[in-house]
């Protein structure tokens, strides 16, 4: 019987504080090619690295019992996540072996894919394989759709995004910059504020880093108010935005990277700024935005093969330079969607 070893990413117990490269192991094991019916074993090509997975390492969090793809990571075991591959062997009739997939993989060489389990075949439509893990993949749908049906955008508002080098936050703000707003946006490092000037066509951009007083710098980008926030990374720069929020603002919360490793404090709104100015708040999951999949799709690809859009991609290489990728993110190494090449195309 054919068999492959598979090196694999887990964690060695529950992670919940910062991420460290000594919370993680690389474990081998050896799986069979003999697959049953309706199971896929998937060569991994490309392989998404993403700030949620830290919620899924805690021995606790509100998120886990939130939707599948949120429960808890088991310390030992391979850890899922979205990516593209090839199949090496199939008992699904719809997929074919060397065909190209993409849905729920793992942090590792190879996954064996069960009955059920997220992944479809993927007609790349002539875009770099790493565009299907990112900006066309769950990166992509959460700005979408977080950006067009929770903050409602009309021609001419002022936009703020947090995060905004980041793999939402850089496509957010070039969805808002399209479609009529103004658009500033904060990152970690001037390479980045600048990237967000030069390359994504943001109206501006600041350093967070910089900033003493962050309801004072955004009283300083927004003379006039914001009315959209799209949250990436809660925290006082939620409370600083609400600060700054005109009348009849929303907010996206997309995430709260700031409050995940707990090291940071918790946003505490001022909640008369709340009522008083109607703000709406909404927190949202990229999957509440299925059903806006083909056109989110169509969109999108018309986007980037004008060359209107810009998806960057942040790559490493090779299984082991997982954790290295995953802890990065909680300190701003990455610009754009990280990802990790796990074998040559
Ligand atoms: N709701 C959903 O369905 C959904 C889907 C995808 C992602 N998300 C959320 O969206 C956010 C962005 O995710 P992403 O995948 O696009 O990640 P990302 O922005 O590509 O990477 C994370 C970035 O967050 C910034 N960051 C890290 N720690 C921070 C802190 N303490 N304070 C402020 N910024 C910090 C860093 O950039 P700087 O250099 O700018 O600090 C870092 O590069 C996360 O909160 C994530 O959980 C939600």
């Amino acid at each position: 019987m054919e068999e492959v070893n598979n090196k694999f990413v887990s964690i060695k117990d529950h992670v919940n504080g910062s991420p460290n490269e000594s919370d993680f192991e690389i474990k081998t094991e050896t799986i069979s090619l003999s697959v049953r019916s309706k199971e896929v074993i998937v060569k991994n090509l490309y392989v998404s690295v993403d700030p949620y997975q830290l919620n899924r390492m805690k021995s606790h969090s509100s998120s886990q019992a939130a939707i599948s793809f949120a429960t808890a990571i088991t310390p030992g075991c391979a850890i899922d996540t979205y990516g593209v591959g090839r199949v090496v062997a199939s008992g699904r009739p719809d997929l074919a072996k060397d065909e190209l997939v993409v849905g729920l993989l793992t942090w590792g060489e190879y996954t064996l894919v069960e009955e059920g389990r997220l992944l479809n075949k993927l007609d790349p439509m002539r875009l770099p394989l790493p565009l299907h893990v990112g900006a066309l993949g769950f990166s992509g749908l959460s700005a979408y759709g977080g950006f067009f049906e929770i903050c409602k955008p009309k021609k001419g508002e002022s936009v703020f995004v947090s995060a905004a080098s980041g793999s939402v936050g850089s496509l957010v703000g070039q969805y808002a910059k399209l479609f009529g707003c103004r658009v500033i946006g904060c990152a970690g490092t001037q390479q980045k504020v600048d990237l967000l000037k030069e390359k994504l066509g943001f109206d501006d951009a600041f350093n967070y880093k910089d900033e003493t007083n962050l309801k004072s710098a955004l009283k300083r980008y927004f003379p006039e108010g914001i009315d959209i926030y799209f949250d990436n990374v809660g925290g006082e720069m939620l409370e600083a935005a609400v600060a700054n929020m005109n009348l009849f603002g929303r907010v996206a919360v997309c995430g709260a990277i700031s409050e995940y490793t707990g090291n940071q404090k918790r946003a505490a709104l001022e909640m008369l700024d709340v009522v008083y100015k109607r703000i709406t708040i909404q927190g949202f999951l990229a999957a509440d935005y299925i059903e806006r999949y083909a056109d989110f799709i169509s969109t999108t690809t018309d986007l980037l093969r004008s060359s209107k859009m810009q998806a960057l991609c942040d790559i490493s290489h090779g299984v082991e330079s997982v954790p290295c990728a995953f802890i990065g993110l909680f300190r701003g190494d990455n610009i754009g969607k990280k990802i990790v090449q796990i074998a040559d195309e």
